[in-house]
């Protein structure tokens, strides 16, 4: 199993383990948006599904969606995001997710794993979307969902582009990707998705997308 050393954080993880007790206390920004999302996700779900979440950060969305679900093996590559989450499972009495410590590249996963796989506020966090989605297709079975919501940068915010890489480097923004809608649904498609559903709560929100891994 893959994970990571909190004395040695990957340089990635060290951004998220920074502000994960902030991040943890900070109210959801769309509280109607993020519960329209849960009940869309929620309807997808069946008893005996085996669902794996990445960037999962404190857990909320984990554990929400716990009782519907037969397992679910929760990860980010930020160990202080992950220490919060355990805390949280186990107040809510909580014991059919584990969570991990580990890096979306570190992720050890046998081909079609997974019914479900849970990919909230992170692709656009991501370097190279393309492999991850066909990563995360190869984990899954064939008809599976990869259940995503995701900032297209590019549509809302462009010039990001320019300042991202700056802030980056000097500690106050983590690895940001700026793609198009456009660009993210063609590279589902490539990486062999049908899409079942797209969901903007408002122009420039995030999309909130359900794509089919299609039969191999
Ligand atoms: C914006 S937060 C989203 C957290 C949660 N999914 C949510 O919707 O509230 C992004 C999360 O992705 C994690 N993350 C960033 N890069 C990652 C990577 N390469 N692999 C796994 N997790 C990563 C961060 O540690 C952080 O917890």
């Amino acid at each position: 199993m893959s994970t990571l050393d909190m004395t040695r954080p990957n340089p990635d993880a060290r951004f998220w383990n920074r502000i994960a007790e902030r991040y943890a206390r900070k109210p959801v920004p769309d509280q109607a948006a993020y519960e329209t999302k849960l009940a869309k996700t929620d309807g997808y779900l069946e008893p005996d599904d085996r669902v794996l979440e990445i960037g999962c950060g404190t857990g909320t969305t984990a554990l929400h969606h716990a009782p519907r679900v037969a397992q679910i093996r929760a990860t980010d590559i930020s160990p202080k995001m992950i220490a919060i989450a355990r805390d949280k499972a186990q107040s809510a009495g909580i014991d059919n997710v584990s969570f991990e410590a580990s890096g979306i590249d570190a992720l050890d996963a046998t081909p079609a794993q997974y019914d479900v796989i849970l990919a909230h506020s992170i692709l656009h966090l991501l370097d190279d979307v393309p492999r991850t989605l066909r990563q995360l297709h190869h984990m899954l079975e064939p008809g599976g969902l990869l259940i995503s919501n995701t900032q297209c940068i590019g549509d809302s915010i462009p010039w990001l582009a320019w300042i991202a890489p700056l802030g980056r480097a000097i500690g106050v923004l983590p690895r940001i990707n700026v793609f198009r809608e456009a660009e993210f649904l063609k590279w589902l498609a490539d990486a062999g998705f049908d899409i079942e559903e797209v969901w903007q709560a408002k122009p420039k929100a995030s999309h909130y997308v359900v794509a089919r891994a299609a039969d191999r």
